[in-house]
Protein backbone atom coordinates (compact mmCIF):
# COMPACT_ATOMS: atom_id res chain seq x y z
CA UNK A 1 0.00 0.00 0.00
CA UNK A 2 1.13 3.07 -1.28
CA UNK A 3 0.36 6.65 0.85
CA UNK A 4 1.25 10.23 -0.17
CA UNK A 5 1.33 12.61 2.82
CA UNK A 6 0.98 16.45 1.92
CA UNK A 7 3.33 17.82 4.45
CA UNK A 8 2.86 21.29 6.76
CA UNK A 9 5.25 24.28 7.37
CA UNK A 10 7.45 22.42 8.39
CA UNK A 11 8.26 19.19 6.36
CA UNK A 12 11.33 17.78 8.33
CA UNK A 13 9.17 17.70 11.66
CA UNK A 14 6.11 16.57 9.60
CA UNK A 15 8.10 13.61 8.12
CA UNK A 16 9.34 12.73 11.74
CA UNK A 17 6.71 13.07 13.22
CA UNK A 18 5.23 10.57 10.61
CA UNK A 19 7.73 8.21 10.96
CA UNK A 20 7.39 8.04 14.79
CA UNK A 21 3.46 7.14 14.34
CA UNK A 22 4.06 4.89 11.95
CA UNK A 23 6.48 2.75 14.63
CA UNK A 24 4.40 3.50 17.17
CA UNK A 25 1.54 1.88 15.64
CA UNK A 26 3.26 -0.79 14.36
CA UNK A 27 3.17 -0.09 10.90
CA UNK A 28 5.95 -1.10 9.02
CA UNK A 29 7.34 1.05 6.94
CA UNK A 30 10.98 0.85 4.56
CA UNK A 31 12.38 4.39 5.04
CA UNK A 32 14.51 3.58 2.00
CA UNK A 33 11.51 3.15 -0.25
CA UNK A 34 10.38 6.23 0.51
CA UNK A 35 9.90 9.69 -1.75
CA UNK A 36 10.77 12.62 0.53
CA UNK A 37 10.32 16.49 -0.61
CA UNK A 38 9.16 19.68 1.30
CA UNK A 39 5.54 19.13 0.00
CA UNK A 40 4.99 15.74 0.08
CA UNK A 41 6.22 12.27 1.34
CA UNK A 42 5.10 9.01 -0.32
CA UNK A 43 5.49 5.57 2.03
CA UNK A 44 4.63 2.28 1.39
CA UNK A 45 3.46 0.60 3.83
CA UNK A 46 2.83 -3.34 5.19
CA UNK A 47 -0.08 -2.98 6.78
CA UNK A 48 -3.10 -0.03 5.22
CA UNK A 49 -3.79 3.34 6.99
CA UNK A 50 -6.52 4.67 7.54
CA UNK A 51 -8.73 8.03 8.79
CA UNK A 52 -8.15 7.14 12.13
CA UNK A 53 -4.58 6.93 12.03
CA UNK A 54 -4.33 10.17 10.26
CA UNK A 55 -6.16 11.89 12.43
CA UNK A 56 -3.56 11.06 15.15
CA UNK A 57 -1.00 13.17 13.30
CA UNK A 58 -0.18 17.32 13.99
CA UNK A 59 2.11 18.01 11.22
CA UNK A 60 0.42 16.10 7.49
CA UNK A 61 -2.29 18.56 6.18
CA UNK A 62 -3.73 15.63 3.70
CA UNK A 63 -3.45 11.81 3.61
CA UNK A 64 -3.93 9.74 0.03
CA UNK A 65 -3.91 6.83 -1.16
CA UNK A 66 -1.72 6.39 -4.08
CA UNK A 67 -3.77 4.58 -6.87
CA UNK A 68 -1.04 4.09 -9.98
CA UNK A 69 1.47 5.82 -12.28
CA UNK A 70 -0.26 6.93 -15.42
CA UNK A 71 1.58 6.26 -17.98
CA UNK A 72 0.28 6.83 -20.92
CA UNK A 73 -3.30 9.99 -21.31
CA UNK A 74 -3.00 11.37 -17.62
CA UNK A 75 -6.91 12.63 -18.88
CA UNK A 76 -8.35 9.19 -19.62
CA UNK A 77 -6.59 7.68 -16.30
CA UNK A 78 -8.41 10.63 -14.38
CA UNK A 79 -11.38 10.31 -16.40
CA UNK A 80 -11.97 6.21 -15.50
CA UNK A 81 -10.51 7.02 -11.62
CA UNK A 82 -13.44 9.89 -11.34
CA UNK A 83 -16.14 8.01 -12.99
CA UNK A 84 -15.91 5.08 -10.33
CA UNK A 85 -16.43 7.85 -7.74
CA UNK A 86 -19.38 10.10 -6.16
CA UNK A 87 -23.23 8.64 -6.50
CA UNK A 88 -25.41 7.16 -9.19
CA UNK A 89 -26.98 10.98 -9.89
CA UNK A 90 -23.81 13.18 -9.08
CA UNK A 91 -20.32 13.92 -8.22
CA UNK A 92 -18.57 16.58 -7.10
CA UNK A 93 -14.13 16.38 -7.43
CA UNK A 94 -11.51 18.57 -7.59
CA UNK A 95 -7.77 18.05 -8.73
CA UNK A 96 -4.78 19.20 -6.54
CA UNK A 97 -1.19 19.49 -8.41
CA UNK A 98 1.65 18.42 -6.08
CA UNK A 99 5.14 18.04 -6.79
CA UNK A 100 7.22 15.38 -5.24
CA UNK A 101 10.72 17.07 -5.85
CA UNK A 102 12.33 20.33 -4.16
CA UNK A 103 12.63 21.66 -7.11
CA UNK A 104 9.05 21.53 -9.56
CA UNK A 105 9.88 19.62 -12.48
CA UNK A 106 8.91 21.12 -16.39
CA UNK A 107 5.89 18.48 -16.20
CA UNK A 108 4.93 20.22 -12.94
CA UNK A 109 5.78 23.61 -14.42
CA UNK A 110 3.41 22.73 -17.48
CA UNK A 111 0.36 21.01 -15.70
CA UNK A 112 0.31 23.93 -12.94
CA UNK A 113 -0.93 25.98 -16.02
CA UNK A 114 -3.18 23.19 -17.53
CA UNK A 115 -4.87 21.99 -14.31
CA UNK A 116 -7.93 24.04 -14.78
CA UNK A 117 -8.44 23.41 -18.12
CA UNK A 118 -7.76 19.91 -17.26
CA UNK A 119 -10.78 19.90 -14.59
CA UNK A 120 -13.49 21.60 -17.02
CA UNK A 121 -12.33 19.33 -19.85
CA UNK A 122 -13.19 16.12 -16.95
CA UNK A 123 -16.39 17.67 -16.01
CA UNK A 124 -17.41 17.79 -19.57
CA UNK A 125 -16.84 14.31 -20.40
CA UNK A 126 -18.38 12.89 -16.87
CA UNK A 127 -21.04 14.85 -17.53
CA UNK A 128 -21.75 12.68 -20.94
CA UNK A 129 -22.80 9.83 -19.19
CA UNK A 130 -26.10 12.03 -17.49
CA UNK A 131 -25.03 12.80 -13.85
CA UNK A 132 -24.88 16.32 -12.01
CA UNK A 133 -20.85 17.02 -11.82
CA UNK A 134 -19.60 19.80 -9.79
CA UNK A 135 -15.87 20.83 -9.52
CA UNK A 136 -13.79 22.54 -6.86
CA UNK A 137 -11.03 24.95 -8.52
CA UNK A 138 -8.33 27.00 -6.52
CA UNK A 139 -6.13 29.71 -7.97
CA UNK A 140 -3.82 27.62 -6.11
CA UNK A 141 -2.42 24.37 -8.14
CA UNK A 142 -3.91 22.77 -4.99
CA UNK A 143 -7.10 22.69 -2.87
CA UNK A 144 -6.80 23.39 0.79
CA UNK A 145 -8.08 21.02 3.25
CA UNK A 146 -10.45 23.81 3.86
CA UNK A 147 -11.39 23.54 0.60
CA UNK A 148 -11.81 19.83 0.59
CA UNK A 149 -13.65 19.86 4.01
CA UNK A 150 -16.39 22.70 3.25
CA UNK A 151 -17.25 21.54 0.10
CA UNK A 152 -17.75 17.70 1.61
CA UNK A 153 -15.78 16.55 -1.46
CA UNK A 154 -14.97 13.34 0.07
CA UNK A 155 -18.10 12.67 0.70
CA UNK A 156 -19.75 13.70 -2.61
CA UNK A 157 -16.82 12.66 -4.56
CA UNK A 158 -13.43 12.89 -4.09
CA UNK A 159 -10.05 15.19 -4.43
CA UNK A 160 -7.61 13.43 -6.65
CA UNK A 161 -3.88 14.57 -6.34
CA UNK A 162 -1.67 14.73 -9.03
CA UNK A 163 2.00 14.01 -7.66
CA UNK A 164 4.92 14.83 -10.13
CA UNK A 165 8.20 14.44 -10.18
CA UNK A 166 10.75 13.38 -13.22
CA UNK A 167 8.79 10.27 -14.23
CA UNK A 168 4.94 9.63 -15.17
CA UNK A 169 2.64 11.62 -12.89
CA UNK A 170 1.11 9.55 -9.96
CA UNK A 171 -2.27 10.07 -9.21
CA UNK A 172 -3.62 9.45 -5.47
CA UNK A 173 -7.23 9.84 -4.25
CA UNK A 174 -7.47 11.91 -0.95
CA UNK A 175 -8.72 9.96 2.64
CA UNK A 176 -8.41 12.28 5.26
CA UNK A 177 -7.44 15.89 5.62
CA UNK A 178 -6.43 17.69 8.89
CA UNK A 179 -9.59 18.58 11.23
CA UNK A 180 -8.43 22.03 11.28
CA UNK A 181 -11.67 23.05 12.91
CA UNK A 182 -10.47 21.06 16.20
CA UNK A 183 -7.00 22.19 16.20
CA UNK A 184 -8.37 25.74 16.75
CA UNK A 185 -10.82 24.94 18.76
CA UNK A 186 -8.40 23.47 21.32
CA UNK A 187 -5.98 27.04 20.43
CA UNK A 188 -8.76 29.40 20.89
CA UNK A 189 -11.42 27.87 22.59
CA UNK A 190 -10.37 26.42 25.71
CA UNK A 191 -10.59 27.73 28.95
CA UNK A 192 -7.65 29.08 30.12
CA UNK A 193 -4.70 30.79 28.30
CA UNK A 194 -1.81 32.88 28.91
CA UNK A 195 -0.85 35.02 25.88
CA UNK A 196 2.20 36.33 27.94
CA UNK A 197 3.78 32.84 28.48
CA UNK A 198 3.60 32.34 24.90
CA UNK A 199 1.38 29.11 24.19
CA UNK A 200 2.52 26.16 21.94
CA UNK A 201 0.82 25.75 19.14
CA UNK A 202 -1.38 22.83 19.26
CA UNK A 203 -0.41 20.94 16.27
CA UNK A 204 3.58 21.20 17.59
CA UNK A 205 2.26 19.72 20.67
CA UNK A 206 0.77 17.06 18.95
CA UNK A 207 3.81 16.51 16.79
CA UNK A 208 6.36 16.28 20.04
CA UNK A 209 3.91 13.77 22.10
CA UNK A 210 4.61 11.64 18.83
CA UNK A 211 7.78 12.07 18.42
CA UNK A 212 7.99 11.01 22.13
CA UNK A 213 6.07 7.54 20.98
CA UNK A 214 5.65 6.35 24.37
CA UNK A 215 2.94 3.36 25.27
CA UNK A 216 -0.21 5.71 26.06
CA UNK A 217 -0.38 3.22 29.56
CA UNK A 218 3.15 5.09 30.97
CA UNK A 219 2.98 8.33 32.94
CA UNK A 220 4.09 11.50 30.73
CA UNK A 221 5.08 14.25 32.41
CA UNK A 222 5.54 17.78 30.92
CA UNK A 223 8.17 19.65 33.57
CA UNK A 224 7.50 23.42 32.44
CA UNK A 225 3.64 22.66 31.50
CA UNK A 226 2.62 26.63 30.68
CA UNK A 227 -1.21 26.26 30.67
CA UNK A 228 -1.05 22.74 29.33
CA UNK A 229 -1.13 22.50 25.68
CA UNK A 230 1.03 19.40 25.35
CA UNK A 231 -0.93 17.54 28.71
CA UNK A 232 -4.26 18.43 26.12
CA UNK A 233 -2.90 16.33 22.90
CA UNK A 234 -1.39 13.72 25.15
CA UNK A 235 -4.92 13.69 26.29
CA UNK A 236 -6.58 13.58 22.95
CA UNK A 237 -4.16 10.90 21.42
CA UNK A 238 -5.35 8.51 24.39
CA UNK A 239 -2.45 8.90 27.06
CA UNK A 240 -3.44 7.92 30.46
CA UNK A 241 -1.42 8.80 33.07
CA UNK A 242 -0.40 12.81 32.12
CA UNK A 243 1.82 14.62 34.87
CA UNK A 244 2.32 18.51 34.47
CA UNK A 245 4.60 20.85 36.77
CA UNK A 246 5.28 24.71 36.61
CA UNK A 247 7.10 27.14 38.81
CA UNK A 248 3.66 29.54 38.30
CA UNK A 249 0.78 29.36 40.38
CA UNK A 250 -0.90 30.31 37.62
CA UNK A 251 0.67 28.53 35.23
CA UNK A 252 -1.03 25.13 37.36
CA UNK A 253 -4.17 26.24 37.47
CA UNK A 254 -4.58 26.95 34.53
CA UNK A 255 -3.36 23.28 32.75
CA UNK A 256 -5.69 22.01 35.50
CA UNK A 257 -8.70 23.70 34.43
CA UNK A 258 -8.19 22.95 30.28
CA UNK A 259 -7.04 19.33 31.36
CA UNK A 260 -10.51 18.89 33.28
CA UNK A 261 -12.55 20.73 29.98
CA UNK A 262 -10.95 18.75 27.35
CA UNK A 263 -11.34 15.53 29.07
CA UNK A 264 -14.85 16.21 30.02
CA UNK A 265 -15.08 17.89 26.22
CA UNK A 266 -14.14 14.31 24.47
CA UNK A 267 -15.19 11.95 27.31
CA UNK A 268 -11.93 10.65 27.55
CA UNK A 269 -10.51 9.16 31.32
CA UNK A 270 -7.12 9.85 32.67
CA UNK A 271 -5.14 9.82 35.49
CA UNK A 272 -3.63 13.60 35.95
CA UNK A 273 -1.26 15.07 38.47
CA UNK A 274 -0.57 19.17 38.28
CA UNK A 275 1.45 20.51 40.49
CA UNK A 276 3.71 23.78 41.60
CA UNK A 277 7.23 23.21 41.59
CA UNK A 278 10.70 24.31 40.11
CA UNK A 279 11.72 21.74 37.22
CA UNK A 280 15.51 21.81 39.94
CA UNK A 281 12.71 20.18 42.83
CA UNK A 282 11.17 17.67 40.78
CA UNK A 283 13.24 14.68 42.23
CA UNK A 284 11.67 15.56 45.49
CA UNK A 285 7.99 15.47 44.25
CA UNK A 286 8.14 12.24 41.79
CA UNK A 287 9.14 8.74 42.92
CA UNK A 288 12.73 8.04 41.40
CA UNK A 289 12.43 6.09 38.08
CA UNK A 290 8.86 6.50 37.93
CA UNK A 291 8.61 8.58 34.16
CA UNK A 292 8.12 7.10 30.74
CA UNK A 293 8.78 10.56 29.01
CA UNK A 294 8.68 13.91 29.26
CA UNK A 295 7.40 16.29 26.73
CA UNK A 296 8.37 19.57 27.48
CA UNK A 297 8.90 23.17 25.90
CA UNK A 298 10.88 25.04 28.70
CA UNK A 299 11.14 29.04 29.15
CA UNK A 300 12.88 30.04 25.89
CA UNK A 301 14.37 33.22 27.40
CA UNK A 302 12.23 36.63 27.26
CA UNK A 303 10.43 37.82 23.59
CA UNK A 304 13.37 39.42 21.69
CA UNK A 305 12.04 43.01 19.71
CA UNK A 306 15.47 43.12 17.92
CA UNK A 307 18.11 45.44 18.21
CA UNK A 308 19.21 43.86 21.63
CA UNK A 309 22.96 43.91 21.81
CA UNK A 310 25.15 40.74 21.38
CA UNK A 311 26.30 40.70 24.93
CA UNK A 312 22.22 41.24 26.27
CA UNK A 313 21.74 37.69 23.98
CA UNK A 314 24.51 36.37 25.08
CA UNK A 315 23.90 36.83 28.77
CA UNK A 316 20.27 35.81 28.52
CA UNK A 317 21.57 32.20 26.38
CA UNK A 318 23.79 31.24 29.39
CA UNK A 319 21.15 31.44 32.16
CA UNK A 320 19.02 29.31 29.92
CA UNK A 321 22.07 27.22 29.34
CA UNK A 322 21.55 26.45 33.27
CA UNK A 323 17.92 26.16 33.44
CA UNK A 324 18.24 23.18 31.07
CA UNK A 325 21.20 21.82 32.95
CA UNK A 326 19.41 21.75 35.59
CA UNK A 327 16.17 20.19 34.05
CA UNK A 328 18.02 17.45 32.30
CA UNK A 329 20.00 16.87 36.15
CA UNK A 330 16.51 16.11 37.28
CA UNK A 331 14.59 14.50 34.85
CA UNK A 332 17.76 11.56 34.74
CA UNK A 333 16.41 11.17 38.62
CA UNK A 334 12.95 10.53 37.61
CA UNK A 335 12.76 9.02 34.21
CA UNK A 336 12.85 5.41 33.37
CA UNK A 337 15.85 3.97 31.81
CA UNK A 338 15.04 3.69 28.14
CA UNK A 339 12.52 6.92 28.39
CA UNK A 340 12.33 9.35 25.55
CA UNK A 341 12.42 13.02 26.07
CA UNK A 342 11.56 15.62 23.38
CA UNK A 343 12.52 18.96 24.19
CA UNK A 344 12.38 22.07 22.73
CA UNK A 345 15.62 24.76 22.45
CA UNK A 346 15.29 28.13 21.67
CA UNK A 347 17.11 29.75 18.42
CA UNK A 348 18.14 32.95 18.61
CA UNK A 349 18.91 33.97 15.27
CA UNK A 350 21.16 31.70 13.75
CA UNK A 351 22.68 30.85 17.17
CA UNK A 352 21.84 27.18 18.10
CA UNK A 353 22.06 25.97 22.04
CA UNK A 354 24.92 24.08 22.40
CA UNK A 355 25.00 21.52 25.32
CA UNK A 356 24.12 18.51 23.87
CA UNK A 357 27.84 16.76 24.74
CA UNK A 358 27.02 18.35 28.45
CA UNK A 359 23.14 16.16 28.50
CA UNK A 360 25.38 13.04 27.81
CA UNK A 361 27.03 13.30 31.28
CA UNK A 362 23.54 12.80 32.52
CA UNK A 363 22.86 10.14 30.58
CA UNK A 364 21.27 12.00 27.73
CA UNK A 365 22.01 10.93 24.13
CA UNK A 366 20.17 12.73 21.25
CA UNK A 367 18.69 10.79 18.52
CA UNK A 368 18.50 11.29 14.88
CA UNK A 369 15.06 11.63 13.75
CA UNK A 370 15.15 10.79 10.01
CA UNK A 371 16.70 8.84 7.58
CA UNK A 372 19.58 10.39 5.66
CA UNK A 373 17.57 10.57 2.50
CA UNK A 374 14.62 12.56 4.12
CA UNK A 375 17.94 15.41 5.34
CA UNK A 376 19.43 15.89 2.05
CA UNK A 377 15.83 16.20 0.27
CA UNK A 378 14.61 18.65 2.70
CA UNK A 379 17.76 20.09 2.75
CA UNK A 380 18.42 20.02 6.39
CA UNK A 381 20.80 21.40 8.56
CA UNK A 382 20.98 18.57 11.14
CA UNK A 383 19.21 15.54 11.81
CA UNK A 384 18.69 15.69 15.53
CA UNK A 385 17.62 19.28 15.98
CA UNK A 386 14.45 20.17 14.00
CA UNK A 387 13.80 23.58 13.32
CA UNK A 388 9.94 25.15 14.07
CA UNK A 389 10.06 28.96 13.29
CA UNK A 390 7.66 31.26 11.84
CA UNK A 391 8.62 33.72 9.17
CA UNK A 392 8.23 36.41 11.42
CA UNK A 393 9.28 34.68 14.72
CA UNK A 394 12.45 36.23 16.46
CA UNK A 395 13.13 33.01 18.63
CA UNK A 396 12.85 29.70 16.80
CA UNK A 397 12.75 26.41 17.91
CA UNK A 398 14.60 23.70 17.97
CA UNK A 399 13.41 20.29 18.73
CA UNK A 400 15.22 16.80 20.12
CA UNK A 401 14.40 13.72 21.27
CA UNK A 402 16.65 11.97 23.79
CA UNK A 403 17.28 8.18 24.83
CA UNK A 404 17.43 7.75 28.28
CA UNK A 405 20.72 5.80 29.05
CA UNK A 406 21.65 5.71 32.44
CA UNK A 407 25.56 4.75 33.25
C1 LIG B 1 7.12 28.65 27.18
S1 LIG B 1 6.20 28.36 28.62
C2 LIG B 1 5.49 26.79 28.30
C3 LIG B 1 4.22 26.93 27.52
C4 LIG B 1 3.50 25.65 27.36
N1 LIG B 1 4.21 24.73 26.50
C5 LIG B 1 2.11 25.97 26.80
O1 LIG B 1 1.88 25.73 25.62
O2 LIG B 1 1.31 26.50 27.51
C6 LIG B 1 7.43 28.02 29.79
C7 LIG B 1 6.91 27.74 31.17
O3 LIG B 1 8.04 27.44 31.97
C8 LIG B 1 7.75 27.86 33.29
N2 LIG B 1 9.04 27.94 34.02
C9 LIG B 1 10.02 28.88 33.93
N3 LIG B 1 11.05 28.56 34.73
C10 LIG B 1 10.74 27.39 35.33
C11 LIG B 1 11.41 26.54 36.26
N4 LIG B 1 12.60 26.84 36.74
N5 LIG B 1 10.80 25.40 36.63
C12 LIG B 1 9.56 25.08 36.16
N6 LIG B 1 8.87 25.85 35.30
C13 LIG B 1 9.46 26.99 34.88
C14 LIG B 1 7.02 29.18 33.11
O4 LIG B 1 6.24 29.50 34.24
C15 LIG B 1 6.20 28.89 31.86
O5 LIG B 1 4.89 28.50 32.19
Amino acid sequence: MKYAFVLGREPGLSTAELIAALKAADVGFDPKNAVYSPAILVAETEKPLDAAFFHTLGGSIKMAEVLGASERSLEDDLFNVLNGMGSETSLDFGLSLYSTEAIPSKNYKSLEYGLKPLSLTLKKRLKENGRSIRVVLNDQPALTSVQVDKNRLLAKGGELMLLIGQGAARIARTIAVQAFEDFSERDFGRPAADAKSGMLPPKLARMMVNLASASKDEPLHDAFCGSGTILTEAATLGYKKLSGSDISERAVADTIKNLEWILSQRKLRAETNVFLSDVKHLPEKLPKASIGAIVSEPYLGPPLRGGESDQKIHFEYLELMGLYRRAFDAFSKVLKPGAKVVFVFPVFGNKHVNILRELEDYGFRAEGLLPSAAVMALNLKSTTGLLYKRPDQKVGRDIFRFRFNPS
